[in-house]
C-alpha cells in the first residue's frame, strides 16, 4: 500500500535510504492531519481531512486527486483540525465513516482559563443533516486490508485526556473523545496503526489493535498527542509503545517537537513524515 500525508503540521523530509519520497513543492502544512492510503487493490480511503478546505484541496490537487476519486472519508475524532476538508468530500458524495458520537455536542479546549471552541463548524453540520455518514463504534472493515479500531478501550493511568470539555444539553463536562477510533492497515510487513490525534493514548490505541491481532505491527503513524505531555508521561508512552515491537513510528501533528525528538532518539525506526510526504509499506 502507499501511504500519503495530505495534510500535517509539518512538511516532513524526503528520504530515499527510508524510502520516503517527497512530491515536489507547492504543498500548504496547517495544524491539521489528512491520511491517504492506497491499498494494492487501488482503493483510496482517506483518514481526516485537514483543519480548511483551502489547503485540503490544494494539496490534494498537487497529488492529482479530485475528491471524487476517493473511495471513502474515515472520520478519526471531532475535531475541527481534522475536519476542514470534509465539506467538499461531502458534497461530491463520498462516503463517510465515523463513530456515532463524533459529531455530538458541542467541543472545547482549555487554554489559559479559556475555553475555545474546536467541533465542526455549522455549515458542515447542516451537511451531514443532508448526507449523514455511516456510523460504527465497532471495529470495521472499510475496504479489503483497511479496518477501523473500533471505540478504544482505555485502561493506562496515564493517557487520560485532560483540558477537553464537550457540551451537551446545556452541560459542561470533560470530553474524553471516546469517539476517537485509528485505522488499522493490513500491509506484508504486518499492520500499519495510523492515528488522528491520539487522544485515546498512543499505547491504548496500540493495546486496542493487539486485542483484535496477534501480527507484527510494522508502523504507527499520526498524531500521539503529546505536545503538553509532562516528562514522565512521554517517557511511559515511549516506553509502552516499545513493548509492542513496533518496527517504525512516525509521529506526526498533534505530537509536539519534544516528544517527536524524544521518538527520534529513542528508535531507530523513526521516520519523518509530513505533507506531501509518501512511502510505500
Ligand atoms: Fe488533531
Ligand atoms: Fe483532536
Amino acid at each position: 500500500m502507499r501511504l500519503t500525508c495530505v495534510v500535517d503540521d509539518n512538511s516532513g523530509v524526503e528520504d530515499p535510504d527510508r524510502s520516503i519520497a517527497k512530491a515536489s513543492g507547492g504543498f500548504l502544512s496547517e495544524h491539521g492531519l489528512s491520511l491517504l492510503v492506497e491499498t494494492d487493490r487501488g482503493k483510496k480511503v482517506l483518514m481526516d481531512t485537514g483543519s480548511s478546505e483551502r489547503a485540503f484541496l490544494h494539496n490534494l490537487d498537487l497529488l492529482g486527486l479530485r475528491p471524487k476519486d476517493l473511495d471513502m472519508v474515515f472520520i478519526s475524532h471531532g475535531h475541527y483540525d481534522h475536519l476542514g476538508g470534509l465539506p467538499a468530500l461531502l458534497r461530491e458524495g463520498v462516503p463517510c465513516y465515523t463513530h456515532p458520537s463524533t459529531f455530538l455536542g458541542r467541543r472545547f479546549i482549555e487554554t489559559s482559563g479559556r475555553l475555545r471552541e474546536i467541533g465542526p463548524s455549522e455549515g458542515l453540520l447542516a451537511l451531514l443533516r443532508d448526507n449523514p455518514p455511516t456510523y460504527d463504534d465497532r471495529p470495521r472493515e472499510l475496504v479489503p486490508g483497511v479496518s477501523t479500531t473500533g471505540e478504544v478501550q482505555r485502561s493506562t493511568s496515564f493517557e487520560v485526556p485532560s483540558s477537553f470539555v464537550i457540551e451537551r444539553d446545556g452541560h459542561r463536562t470533560p470530553d474524553l473523545i471516546m469517539e476517537e477510533q485509528a485505522l488499522c492497515v493490513s500491509t506484508k510487513k504486518g499492520i500499519v496503526v495510523l492515528t488522528g490525534c491520539g487522544h485515546a493514548g498512543i499505547v491504548n490505541i496500540l493495546s486496542q489493535v493487539r486485542r483484535r491481532s496477534d501480527r507484527k505491527i510494522a508502523m504507527v503513524a499520526g498524531g500521539f498527542h503529546l505536545w503538553r505531555a509532562a516528562p514522565d508521561m512521554l517517557l511511559r508512552s515511549i516506553d509502552g509503545v516499545k513493548r509492542f515491537n513496533v518496527e517504525k513510528v512516525a509521529p506526526m501533528h498533534c505530537t509536539g517537537f519534544a516528544a517527536t525528538k524524544a521518538f527520534s532518539d529513542r528508535f531507530p525506526g523513526f521516520e519523518l513524515l509530513g505533507t506531501g510526504c509518501q512511502m510505500e509499506l
